[in-house]
């Protein structure tokens, strides 16, 4: 029985996976990297932002020292925080609302798992924060997915056990990090039949089995 739902943040709630995406697209250009695409990027979900900067600079012939890449990484936070500003509700998902004020309403508690350190701040400007018991997020970890860290602080935050979770994830290093921690999962998002979750559906405002889910 399912008594908690753990949600990850970008490309799940919030459509904010692109805004990460427009951001390393940015900086790749700025160091002369024209290779970098969509493909690159989707391996860069879930994954921590020093991690998805060597997926940058695999594409890139030059060597960044250490200290480079802290320099480089902290560029790609900027550009990344410059475009947050504007975000609102606006940037909330199709479905996304209802299935909180759903879970609300069957007293199943809400978790985040996000490996973002830029989490809090996405949740106050979308308003999503007021639906959220507990969040787990890059400040709280020292190990990004797919490591199951970030879910079984989400859990333990939240009082319950692994196996009273249900995570809903965008990206392969999330499956796998449910899957690691011993939790049920849910794939939604543009690759969610790939992802190898016990359940998928394409989106969260497609009709969903919560019976099958929760049960
Ligand atoms: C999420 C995103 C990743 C991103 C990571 C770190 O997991 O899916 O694409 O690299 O968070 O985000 P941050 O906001 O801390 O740079
Ligand atoms: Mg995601």
């Amino acid at each position: 029985m399912i008594k908690g739902v753990i949600f990850d943040l970008d490309g799940v709630l919030v459509s904010t996976d692109e805004l990460h995406y427009a951001a390393w697209s940015q900086l790749a250009k700025m160091i002369g990297i024209t290779e970098f695409n969509r493909e690159d990027n989707q391996r860069q979900k879930g994954v921590s932002r020093m991690e998805s900067l060597e997926i940058v600079l695999e594409k890139g012939e030059k060597c960044y020292s250490d200290a480079e890449k802290v320099l480089l990484a902290n560029m790609k936070n900027d550009i990344y925080v410059n475009l947050l500003t504007d975000l609102d509700q606006e940037a909330v998902l199709p479905g996304a609302v209802e299935i909180l004020m759903r879970l609300k309403k069957l007293e199943i508690k809400i978790g985040i798992g996000s490996v973002s350190k830029n989490t809090p701040i996405i949740l106050e400007k979308t308003g999503l924060i007021t639906y959220i018991d507990e969040v787990s997020c890059g400040l709280d970890i020292t190990n990004s997915k797919p490591d199951p860290e970030v879910f079984l602080v989400a859990a333990n935050k939240l009082g319950l056990q692994p196996k009273e979770c249900l995570v809903i994830e965008d990206s392969k290093a999330g499956i796998i990090a449910a899957r690691a921690a011993e939790m049920r999962s849910l794939a939604v998002g543009p690759e969610h039949k790939k992802l190898d979750a016990d359940y998928c559906s394409e989106s969260l405002s497609n009709e969903l089995d919560w019976n099958l889910l929760l049960g």
